[in-house]
């Protein structure tokens, strides 16, 4: 199949490095390409399928949703967003929290920044170095890659990149007084899978609430029970002000979530959006909290992570593992293109990356033990 075609049609808008494969149906943690290939899934679709893909449930419950109601708009009453919000937060632990809902990681950030600066009236953000929290005009402001900020973005946003676990630069910046927010990723995703220690987190939350400065979690790519734990913050026991999710909230339909502690005062016309928690994404994001909780994949992550981290500690070749339950970080001395590529082309495992070096294993919660031992007999052999 030709992906780009001819002068005389539109064409896709070429930023997306593909591999020639095209997906075309999922089962669980299997993908299976037009040829009828069948892919082991350690990638999720980056993070995104949470409860593995076409979920019985999952279909049935957003099938329903849309034969009955798929949209309609924020002006009304809509007791599934209603019903997601109390399961979410029963299932976080953040039954006092608000939930604002919104369609991407992006969006999720831009609301949490822009609540934090309404909320305190201050201007300067701090962020961490290596970290990604989207392409949106704040997001991509707080995001410490050049190659995603254009220059409309460039300089516009006051902000400070410290390093991450450094916190006596950080208890110097937040002491001026002057920073609205601190945002950081619960762990670092895109950045090579960098977990900030706990006690890092628990001395970050004391000074943010020192200084009267937000604290929002960027829980987009680690939460929702991919670290092993709802939320990777809660290995460090603390509470941030906000937090945002994303990816895995509906298992792949586009939905975010911006979760707001009741600090925070709700204004009418503050925030707003159109298709954000529309019947469609509610409906399916309530079947992927009821599936979680039902196949324990909360614990299942943390288990099958654990296992894949202890096996593979004892392969040859990899200079350094990280990461907790299903968010593993591989680092390579040597460039990781080859390996990933033997592992997709004749292993048929997908996988993620993060830079040159570092391969990442995000599959869906709802990876097998067999599923992993099976993976690992393909990674030895690409080694
Ligand atoms: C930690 C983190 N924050 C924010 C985002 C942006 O999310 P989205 O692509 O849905 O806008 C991502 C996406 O990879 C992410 O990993």
């Amino acid at each position: 199949m030709q992906h780009f075609k001819s002068k005389k049609q539109m064409n896709l808008f070429d930023v997306y490095p593909l591999f020639p494969i095209n997906i075309v149906k999922g089962k669980g943690c299997k993908v299976y390409d037009s040829e009828g290939t069948e892919y082991l899934d350690l990638y999720g679709g980056h993070a995104v399928v949470s409860v593995g893909h076409s979920h019985p449930k999952y279909v049935k419950a957003i099938s329903d949703q849309v034969a009955k109601l798929g949209f309609y708009s924020n002006s009304v009453i809509n007791a599934l967003q209603v019903e997601l919000a109390e399961k979410l937060g029963k299932a976080s632990g953040y039954e006092d929290y608000f939930l604002f809902l919104i369609n991407s990681g992006a969006e999720a950030n831009e609301n949490a920044l822009k609540l934090a600066s309404f909320h305190n009236g201050k201007k300067r953000i701090v962020s961490f170095k290596n970290s990604f929290h989207g392409r949106t005009f704040a997001a991509v402001n707080v995001t410490d890659t050049l190659k995603h900020v254009a220059p409309i973005n460039e300089g516009r946003l006051d902000v400070t990149f410290l390093e991450l676990n450094d916190i006596e630069t950080v208890r110097k910046e937040l002491k001026k007084e002057d920073v609205s927010s601190v945002i950081i990723e619960g762990v670092q995703g895109i950045g090579g899978i960098y977990t900030p220690d706990n006690r890092f987190m628990q001395e970050l939350r004391a000074i943010c609430t020192e200084t009267n400065t937000v604290l929002i979690l960027d829980e987009i790519q680690s939460g929702y029970g991919r670290s092993g734990k709802f939320f990777a913050h809660q290995y460090a026991g603390i509470k941030p002000d906000i937090i945002t999710v994303a990816k895995g909230i509906c298992n792949g339909f586009p939905m975010a979530g911006t979760i707001i502690s009741p600090m925070f005062k709700a204004i009418h016309g503050q925030l707003g959006t159109t298709f954000g928690g529309n019947h469609l994404g509610c409906a399916g994001a309530i079947a992927v909290l009821e599936i979680m909780e039902e196949e324990q994949l909360i614990e299942n992550a943390a288990k099958v992570g654990d296992f894949l981290i202890s096996e593979l500690k004892k392969f040859p070749g990899i200079k350094e593992i990280r990461g907790s339950g299903l968010m593993i970080g591989l680092e390579f001395e040597q460039p990781i293109k080859e390996i990933r590529s033997k592992l997709l082309f004749e292993q048929k495992v997908f996988t993620g990356v993060a830079g040159l070096h570092t391969i990442r294993l995000l599959p869906p919660l709802s990876l097998s033990m067999d599923e992993a031992e099976e993976f690992l007999v393909r990674f030895k052999k690409c080694l």
